[in-house]
């Protein structure tokens, strides 16, 4: 019995050493620990779950866990300042384990709202407006952690057969520093045969996914940029569904900046934003013709998410002989740890300048897996466009390097941006 709480104890102990946002939280204290017992998944994410509606609509919630009512007492001030704090033991265990357990309404890092819907629907507000659609968080359908939101027809659409707004959730309202951009990631599935589509609004500037968009009935991953504007100090995120049944999982939203160092608001690749330069990545250059590496973006005329990427430019038609097995620069990422039989999205975006410019190869432990080329469905010229991959880690391989090889035949421009790692939990990949 000793043994079994000193080990608890060191567990605990090593939990907070390896995540440094406890240490600095000035609120971590008997009430905050009694909230989030850190070696109790369970526990953790029924009070992240009690956190994400304590001030909900302007109500004070009062059902307090009783886990905690001895260290918190019964004002709600104790628990709102806890909660806003915590829980930072699901984070490290999110990153050394699962994101399965994740059930927290903010993601880590800066990271302004979570859509994870471990937890239900919370931290977001639901309305039906077509009473045929059904809206909940289901268990085995996500594309991270265990549940997704699912829209279904329970029967004929009231709407029907004109286009209407089935349902829509909306997100709290989240503070926003004007003149900064913002990302949102979410990932979508919809079967390619049902028509229509899911809108996504940020104070009003958005963006659909069709259910023809290519890739159909995978989970799509989603990356949109949203700059705040001069006067906006907050705004909410709106998901509405036009047509189509549809998984929504996964959502972000967050400051491209907080994707700089170890500890992104989503998955555990560091540095993929490159708004902070390389961080742990390599940039190397075979072809002293080209040059390649982090540029700043921002003032120019290509549309990024955050204000730099990576970039290779070669002035003339690369030399053969001058490349590495035609590679004129190569991108690549630390090393992350994985779990064997895992399967991990990788996400990112690609942009090429001209059509006979090459491609884009993506390797994971020195083996290639796909290429991206201008003339791919989806890809095209001018723009970062999205990209996405599921790679699974064979039996016995505990860690993945990502590199990205820009393969030239012609003078121009390359670059890679946004680069998401998360462990993929649920099907249909
Ligand atoms: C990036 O470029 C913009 C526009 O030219 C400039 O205002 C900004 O200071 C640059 N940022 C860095 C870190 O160099």
């Amino acid at each position: 019995m000793l043994l079994l709480l000193k080990s608890c104890l060191l567990l605990a102990a090593g939990l907070f050493a390896s995540e440094a946002v406890a240490v600095t939280c000035a609120n971590a204290d008997n009430c905050y620990r009694a909230l989030f017992p850190c070696p109790s998944p369970s526990a953790v994410s029924a009070a992240a779950a009690f956190c994400a509606t304590i001030t909900s609509g302007g109500v004070t919630a009062t059902n307090y866990p009783t886990r905690a009512t001895a260290a918190c007492g019964t004002a709600p001030a104790r628990y709102i300042s806890a909660c806003a704090c915590g829980p930072t033991c699901s984070s490290s265990i999110a990153t050394s384990t699962t994101t399965a357990s994740a059930c927290t309404p903010t993601p880590s890092n800066g990271g302004l709202v979570y859509g994870d819907f471990e937890c239900g629907t919370a931290p977001w507000t639901v309305e039906v407006l077509d009473t045929a659609m059904s809206v909940n968080a289901v268990d085995g359908l996500g594309l991270t952690g265990k549940k997704s939101l699912v829209t279904k027809f329970t029967g004929p659409s009231t709407c029907g057969t004109s286009v209407c707004t089935n349902a829509r959730i909306t997100s709290p309202q989240l503070s926003v520093t004007p003149g900064t951009k913002y990302k949102l990631t979410f990932g979508t599935w919809m079967d390619g045969n049902t028509q229509g589509f899911v809108g996504v609004r940020i104070n009003g500037r958005g963006r659909t996914v069709d259910a023809f968009d290519f890739p159909q009935s995978i989970w799509k991953f989603n990356q949109v940029s949203w700059t705040a504007q001069a006067s906006e100090t907050s705004t909410n995120i709106i998901f509405e569904w036009l047509g189509p049944e549809a998984r929504l999982d996964t959502i972000t939203f967050a400051p491209a900046t907080a994707y700089c160092g170890p500890h992104p608001p989503l998955g555990i690749m560091p540095d993929g934003e490159f708004e902070c330069g390389l961080g742990g990545w390599t940039s190397q250059k075979p072809d002293p013709g080209a040059t390649a590496g982090v540029v700043n973006l921002s003032g120019g005329s290509i549309e990024t998410f955050g204000n730099f990427a990576w970039k290779v430019f070669s002035p003339t038609d690369p030399i053969p002989a001058n490349q590495e097995l035609g590679v004129s620069a190569r991108l690549i990422s630390p090393s992350v740890p994985v779990t064997p039989g895992k399967t991990y999205l990788i996400g990112f975006t690609a942009y090429f300048d001209n059509f006979g410019i090459g491609f884009i190869g993506l390797m994971v432990n020195n083996q290639p897996f796909r290429t991206y080329d201008p003339g791919d469905r989806g890809v095209g010229t001018g723009w970062f466009s999205p990209q996405q991959y599921f790679w699974t880690a064979p039996v016995g391989v505990t860690a993945a390097v990502v590199k990205f090889e820009a393969v030239m035949g012609k003078a121009g421009t390359m670059m890679v941006d946004s680069v998401i790692f998360v462990e993929a939990t649920g099907t249909n990949f």
